[in-house]
């Protein structure tokens, strides 16, 4: 009864579409013709920032690009722009009602599988012209490399896994390791992810993970993530219109209505007079951006401690300037954490939430004095992306510490690293106890997250990538 017939007509069909991918390669690959990439995520490709600047750089390395993902939030502009790289959006699988019994879970998610492993399939060996490489990302695993390893044998491609992390390792977080669920999911992932013409990785550590645990077959390449160049510190003239657009007098953030006629001041700039450039007001108060996803594994008590702490400590006598923190980001336990936020008395803390538009999240990065970091890997083998940005924005971070966090942060070089509220808060104190006059502290690991910068996602790409694509 389940998709029966899709799985029929997929059997039937199947030799079929082999016969025509030789004729189609017969036909179309001549030698002067570009080579080609598809490139595969599971997922909303307006939201995987690594995936759009792989097909950014492949296209701009003479391949032409087809993107197979989910149809969800708009891919940056540049993508949509460049003519090398073609979408091809899918509408994303429907979710499965959470309230039925385990039978009719399973029944359920069983055709849904099977029913997305069919439609990619689809778009994979019929639709889109065949590549000579397929680049996807893992996780999910399910069913991503199933499909990638079925369609590059049909197809003939080299296959590339972009590695973020390993899909078993964040269902654990859930199920527990010792989750038959997980241990089934893990063999799955190891088996249909050990050969690979290359393994692309975002840490050594999790290469090294590959190479001695694993012990898969193909090349393994370490590719940090860096920020590509439209992330920036901005002159105090941009920050000044961003903060003018912004109202902070609630605890979530909205934008202003309408046009508010040049206003003159922000939460800390100031406009001396209609025709003079914005400047810092002289007793502003820092800002401090954090973004978090508001689950379990992102501990947002650890900020609010540390942030409770620095409020008694500056309400204390002691001279501290005014912290005002922006959070932002949605998940289901933002709800908790807001209600914990209004209950505090705060007298020298701000915190506010946002939800902002992506070309504005940037630009407040952009702003701000100070990046909080509270992620902790799932396998701790991946680093977290939001801090790769803010590196890119030349603000320092002060980073929940975890095993490889030191490939991207590094102590008293362009961040801090702590493990408790108790560290976080004597960072604060440490980094603004005499801000805004000075922040010598603060400015020299400024100078290291420029240094970090040096190389940008392209040179990286480029020096990582670029030859090891011959077909
Ligand atoms: C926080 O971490 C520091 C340094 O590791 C440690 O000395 C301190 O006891 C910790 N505090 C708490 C409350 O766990």
């Amino acid at each position: 009864m389940v998709d029966i017939n899709i799985a029929v007509v997929f059997a039937c069909v199947v030799p079929f579409l082999f016969f025509l991918t030789a004729i189609w390669r017969l036909i179309f690959r001549d030698a002067g013709e570009m080579p080609r990439v598809t490139l595969l995520v599971l997922g909303d490709i307006g939201r995987s920032p690594r995936m759009q600047y792989h097909a950014l750089s492949l296209a701009r390395n003479g391949f032409a690009v087809d993107i197979v993902a989910y149809e969800g939030t708009d891919p940056h502009s540049e993508l949509v722009m460049e003519p090398n790289i073609a979408f091809h959006l899918i509408d994303p699988p429907q979710k499965i009602p959470a309230r039925v019994s385990k039978l009719v879970y399973l029944v359920l998610a069983f055709q849904r599988v099977i029913r997305q492993i069919s439609t990619l399939m689809l778009w994979l060996i019929v639709v889109v012209p065949p590549p000579d490489f397929m680049l996807v990302q893992n996780p999910p695993a399910v069913p991503t490399l199933l499909v990638a390893q079925l369609s590059r044998v049909f197809r003939r491609a080299k296959l590339i896994i972009d590695w973020h992390n390993f899909g078993y390792s964040i269902m654990a977080l859930n199920l527990g390791s010792r989750s038959k669920i997980v241990q089934v999911a893990k063999w799955y992932e190891q088996l249909l992810g050990s050969r690979s013409h290359i393994h692309l990785c975002v840490t050594s550590a999790m290469a090294e993970e590959l190479r001695k645990v694993w012990g898969v077959k193909g090349e393994i390449v370490t590719l940090h993530d860096r920020a590509p160049k439209h992330f920036r510190r901005l002159p105090v003239s941009e920050i000044h219109d961003l903060l003018c657009r912004l109202d902070f007098t609630d605890l979530e953030i909205q934008y202003l209505a309408g046009d508010k006629n040049f206003p003159t001041k922000s939460l800390i700039t100031n406009k001396p007079g209609a025709k003079a450039a914005p400047v810092f007001k002289s007793d502003r108060p820092a800002l401090i951006i954090s973004s978090t996803s508001w689950t379990e594994d992102e501990d947002f008590s650890i900020l609010l401690e540390a942030a409770k702490l620095y409020d008694a400590e500056a309400a204390g006598g002691k001279k501290l300037p005014e912290l005002v923190f922006v959070i932002t980001g949605q998940g289901p336990m933002k709800e908790h954490y807001t209600e914990e936020i209004r209950k505090v008395a705060w007298k020298r803390v701000r915190i506010h939430t946002a939800w902002l538009e992506a070309s504005d999240y940037q630009l407040l990065l952009g702003s701000a004095d100070l990046g909080v970091s509270l992620h902790t890997s799932s396998s701790g083998l991946d680093l977290p992306m939001k801090i790769v940005d803010m590196f890119g924005c030349e603000l320092p971070v002060c980073a929940m510490g975890f095993k490889c966090i030191d490939e991207l942060v590094q102590h008293d070089r362009n961040g801090l690293i702590f493990g408790n509220a108790t560290e976080l808060c004597q960072q604060f104190v440490e980094l603004f106890g005499s801000f805004p006059a000075s922040a010598p502290k603060l400015e020299a690991l400024k100078r290291g997250t420029q240094e970090f910068q040096k190389s940008r996602w392209d040179d990286n790409w480029n020096t990582a990538l670029k030859a090891k694509l011959k077909r």
